[in-house]
């Protein structure tokens, strides 16, 4: 019997280019440089003046098809994770499949900072039950939106940005030498949900609303979850942090990826960290990480990834796989 498993043949990604240092925030909020790299590791953000999250979605995605040698034609189905869509409708999917002139299925998920973890099991479910050959996945996202500016407990912590793959069905032997997606695991612990949300939404006060955080709350989750999640999915496959190459996690906090790299048994030089220079860019922070670490000649071709991310919902989730 064949053994599908979900390749990643291109990545992409795209940063706005004005850039908003700690000092010129201190500016504005009661904030200091010190304080924020110290509690956070940021050190800047990126920040689109007019740029939408379908603009930088498809100037992710036209990169990721050039690094893959593809044509928008060779896509099956587009899928974008974004807390921050262009419209209410339709998906920001189907506007830059429109953009990009592709003609496979489209849509948006919406798991917060989960997203990308999360349309990494998506895709990879489509792709082997053959219900496409080829997905471009995308995390967008235009925080400064959502962002109450004058709020120093999150106005510090978020940045935009995109982020993109395209996986590709290739046949394998289902054994963990094997290129593609290994294994995924999805969590949600829906009662705390109020920890993290906006204060408003399109069906309830009709505006977007900002984001609003119980930040200490948040960060003792996250620590856990992610510690958990991380071991769960090495256990299942009976591998130690010595067995990982890479470990690309959500970039929200240096201190919490710092901690589950402890937990796992990881050296700070299997860890990439993106979060000092793009802050939390939410569904699009694994993908950019990735495509730096690739561009840095650190992850290879071949190396065992690890990925995990938390967010909103609480959602959280890991991705284990070969590049
Ligand atoms: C937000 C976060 C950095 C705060 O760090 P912390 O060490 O937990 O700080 P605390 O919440 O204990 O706040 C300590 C003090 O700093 C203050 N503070 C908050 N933001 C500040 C800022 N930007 N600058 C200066 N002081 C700030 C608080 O008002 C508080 O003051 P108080 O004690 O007088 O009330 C941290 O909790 C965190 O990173 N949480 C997770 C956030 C996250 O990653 N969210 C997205 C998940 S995907």
């Amino acid at each position: 019997m064949t053994f599908i498993r979900s390749k990643v043949v291109g990545l992409g990604s795209y940063l706005p280019s004005k850039v908003i240092s700690n000092n010129e925030l201190s500016r504005t909020v009661d904030t200091s440089d010190e304080w924020i790299r110290e509690r956070t590791g940021i050190v800047q953000r990126h920040i689109s003046e007019t740029e939408t999250t379908a603009e930088m979605g498809i100037k992710a995605a036209q990169n990721a098809l050039i690094d893959a040698h593809l044509l928008s034609s060779d896509i099956d189905a587009l899928i974008v994770a974004t807390s921050t869509p262009d419209l209410t409708l339709p998906s920001t999917a189907t506007l830059i499949a429109s953009a990009l002139k592709i003609k496979g299925f489209a849509f948006d998920i919406s798991a917060a900072c989960s997203g990308f973890v999360y349309g990494l099991t998506i895709a990879d479910a489509l792709l082997k039950t053959g219900s496409a050959r080829r997905i471009l996945l995308i995390g967008s996202e235009r925080l400064s939106k959502i962002i109450d500016w004058t709020d120093r407990n999150t106005c510090v912590l978020f940045g935009d940005g995109a982020g993109a793959f395209i996986l590709e069905a290739s046949e394998a032997i289902g054994s963990l030498a094997d290129e593609g997606i290994l294994d995924t695991l999805l969590c949600a612990d829906a009662q705390e949900y109020h920890l993290l949300h906006t204060s408003g939404g399109i069906a309830s006060t009709g505006t977007s609303g900002v984001i609003q955080m119980n930040g200490r709350e948040v960060f003792r989750h996250a620590v856990m979850k992610l510690e958990d999640v991380a071991l769960e999915i090495l256990k299942r496959h009976s591998l130690t942090g010595d067995d990982i190459d890479w470990f690309i996690p959500h970039q929200a906090n240096a201190r919490i990826i710092d901690s589950t790299a402890k937990r796992l048994g990881l050296s700070s030089g299997k860890v990439i960290m993106t979060v000092h220079q793009h802050a939390n860019t939410s569904a699009a922070s694994i993908p950019l990480a990735f495509e730096q670490a690739v561009k840095e000649k650190k992850v290879k071709k071949g190396d065992l990834i690890l990925l995990d991310a938390m967010g909103a919902g609480l959602t959280w989730g890991a991705v284990l796989l070969r590049y």
